[in-house]
């Protein structure tokens, strides 16, 4: 896969200024990326530590650290839908919502289908329990979610 587009690179650029250290300018960096390619490959990795004169090494530690961020051999799909898993999403339908989801898409929670249109996710409380059971499309909150109602959710998003 190929390294940073030129929007992407400018993008980053824009960040700059904005930031204390370029080091900051990490994390800014790998969202815009994923954002765009749905992952960060192994070139991107190295095109941004030459930008904010890091090594590789420290931008895929990075990387890898918050578990966010995907590499090219497990990219993204288009809409990433993050269950929420703590006790009152799960109390109030959010296990079951879940076990629904990776039955009618066929995957397991990590896992993209095979038209690589969705990724599923569980995530910790989303700080919206009064909505429960939630969940986030890419990163927009969803609130009482169910399985019935979720196609349309997707559906009103680009
Ligand atoms: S437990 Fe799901 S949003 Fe808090």
């Amino acid at each position: 896969m190929s390294g940073l587009s030129d929007q992407a690179r400018a993008k980053i650029n824009e960040y700059l200024p904005r930031y204390p250290s370029k080091q900051a300018v990490t994390l800014p960096a790998l969202h815009i990326v994923q954002e765009e390619t749905r992952c960060v490959s192994h070139a991107a990795v190295e095109q941004i530590a030459k930008i904010l004169d890091l090594s590789p090494a420290q931008v895929h530690d990075t990387a890898s650290f918050y578990g966010f961020f995907r590499s090219e051999d497990r990219p993204l799909g288009r809409q990433r839908v993050w269950v929420c898993r703590s006790l009152p999403c799960m109390l109030r339908g959010g296990e079951e919502l879940l076990a629904a989801l990776a039955q009618r898409w066929n995957i397991l929670p990590g896992q993209t289908t095979s038209d690589g249109q969705i990724t599923l996710e569980v995530a910790e409380c989303l700080g919206a329990c009064d909505g429960a059971p939630c969940i986030l499309i890419n990163d927009e909150l969803s609130l009482h979610v169910d399985a019935e109602t979720i196609d349309q959710r997707l559906e009103e998003r680009p």
